[in-house]
C-alpha cells in the first residue's frame, strides 16, 4: 500500500465543543500522521471555492453559511492509504449511517453539522492541500 496524503477539515460544530483534540486522538489512534495542521475561519471566498463541486446542490448555501460560523482547523494526514482510511475513521456523511467508533458517530450533530470532512480521492486530497497550505507548512 501506498504512503498517503489527505486533507481534513475539523468543522465549526466541532470546535465550538471544544473537540478538537478528541477528534485528532481517534485519527492519530487510527494510525494517520498530522503533518500540517492550522485553526483558521473561513470568508465567503474560501468556503465558496473550496465546496464549488456542490454549487447546483439544494443545501449549498446553508452549508458554506455553517461553515464560515466559527473557526475550523484544516490539517493534513499522512499514512497508508491515507484516502481511504481516513475516510472509514469518519464513518458516512450522515451520522445517522455512521458505524460505531467512527468520529460522526461519536461526535457529528446533523448531516451538516457533521464534525469533520475529508478528502474523497488522492486527487481531490492535491487539490485541497493546495487550496489550504504552502509547502513550506506541510512537515512530515
Ligand atoms: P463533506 O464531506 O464536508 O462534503 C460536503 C458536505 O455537505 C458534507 O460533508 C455535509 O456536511 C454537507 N451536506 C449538507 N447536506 C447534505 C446532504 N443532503 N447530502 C450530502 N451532504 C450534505
Amino acid at each position: 500500500m501506498a504512503i498517503e496524503r489527505t486533507f481534513s477539515i475539523i468543522k465549526p460544530d466541532a470546535t465550538r465543543r471544544n473537540l478538537t483534540g478528541a477528534i485528532n486522538a481517534v485519527i492519530e489512534k487510527a494510525g494517520l500522521r498530522i503533518v500540517a495542521q492550522k485553526r483558521v475561519q473561513w470568508g465567503p471566498a474560501q468556503a465558496e471555492a473550496f465546496y464549488g463541486v456542490h454549487k447546483e446542490r439544494p443545501f449549498f448555501k446553508d452549508l458554506v453559511s455553517f461553515m464560515m460560523s466559527g473557526p475550523i482547523v484544516v490539517q493534513v494526514l499522512e499514512g497508508e492509504n491515507a484516502v481511504a482510511k481516513y475516510r472509514e475513521v469518519m464513518g458516512a456523511t450522515n451520522p445517522a449511517n455512521a458505524a460505531p467508533g467512527t468520529i460522526r458517530k461519536e461526535f457529528a450533530e446533523s448531516i451538516e453539522a457533521n464534525s469533520v470532512h475529508g478528502s474523497d480521492s488522492v486527487d481531490n486530497a492535491k487539490i485541497e492541500i493546495g487550496q489550504n497550505f504552502a509547502g513550506f507548512e506541510i512537515v512530515g
